[in-house]
């Protein structure tokens, strides 16, 4: 689509930006629906959010994504926030109506899209265990809490965090101390990394957030790591035929989200995918 003086603004607002993917993914899902709008990342330090977000306003741009460290603070500066966003205090997508802000999350509810295309599991009545309490974690664990999953069984490095996250999941949260983890992992339909470990840019490849061992054939397991998309850990668990799916499908569906919430329309998210991996295998060279 050519822009012209009636192309339609979006981006990401975080600190640092520039390596976003986000850019890639929708102005792919833009293009492959014909709609004249345009997608840029804007990099924006804390002290100028206040700014930014008025620039919103006077600009008329649609919307934003929103990513760290603005995910927090960017809620008092706005008009409405929906209901999952208040809970979880974070913000990932504003949009903007004819002037009246209003904040969404779409992470974990995107995480559970993402699920049920990948692996055909609908989370209600299962039992699910996730590595992790930091945002991601906690976006997930709220959305599982709403969509009727059994008990959700979290292990994290600092006890005080899972605790915390744990909040968001009511009477089936289950705090894992180290000697539950295996009978935890036996019993869970589902496993979820949010950790960094096994991440390129961290170097930890050679740790895992679950050993492995402790995993049977048949059961399912997602790693929120999109970069790589196969992580040490999905590889190990494929060698034991656990069924895997990396973070990406997540990224996709929580902007699948996003562009439904701007443009009304639902995304073309095969499109969406497709550019997105093509930019990460291209980086990777
Ligand atoms: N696919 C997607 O769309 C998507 C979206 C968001 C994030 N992610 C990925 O998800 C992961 C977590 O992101 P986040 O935003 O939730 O990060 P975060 O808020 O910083 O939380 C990180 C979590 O990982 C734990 N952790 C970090 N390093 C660890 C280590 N060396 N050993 C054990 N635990 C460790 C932390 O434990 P403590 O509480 O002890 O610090 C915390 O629970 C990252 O890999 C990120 O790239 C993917």
């Amino acid at each position: 689509m050519k822009i012209s003086g009636s192309t339609t603004l979006v981006g990401v607002i975080g600190n640092p930006v520039k390596h976003s993917l986000s850019p890639v993914i929708l102005n792919a899902a833009f293009r492959e629906a014909k709609i004249n709008w345009v997608y840029t990342a804007f990099e924006t330090p804390e002290e100028k959010l206040a700014d930014a977000i008025g620039g919103i306003r006077a600009l008329g741009i649609a919307g934003l994504s929103v990513t760290m460290p603005h995910k927090s603070t960017v809620c008092s500066l706005l008009d409405e926030i929906s209901d999952s966003a208040q809970t979880l205090n974070a913000v990932n997508c504003i949009v903007n109506d004819s002037g009246k802000l209003k904040g969404h999350n779409t992470d974990g509810d995107g995480f559970l899209d993402a699920v049920k295309h990948d692996a055909g599991l609908d989370v209600a009545g299962k039992k699910v265990l996730v590595v992790g309490s930091g945002g991601s974690a906690r976006s997930i664990i709220h959305s599982l809490g709403k969509a009727g999953t059994a008990e959700i069984a979290v292990v994290n490095r600092t006890k005080k965090k899972a605790l915390d996250a744990l909040e968001l999941a009511g009477p089936i949260g289950r705090y894992v101390e180290e000697n539950e983890i295996s009978e935890v992992v036996s019993e869970a339909n589902l496993v979820i990394n949010a950790t960094p470990i096994g991440m390129s840019d961290t170097g930890d490849t050679a740790n895992f957030p679950i050993e492995p061992n402790l995993f049977s054939k048949g059961q399912l397991a997602v790693d929120l790591i999109y970069h790589p998309i196969s992580t040490p850990w999905m590889e190990a668990l494929r060698d034991r035929e656990v069924e895997t799916h990396g973070g990406l499908s997540m990224l996709i569906f929580q902007a699948a989200r996003a562009f439904k919430l701007w443009t009304g329309k639902e995304a073309p998210v095969d499109a969406m995918r497709k550019a997105a991996v093509h930019e990460i295998e291209n980086k990777a060279q």
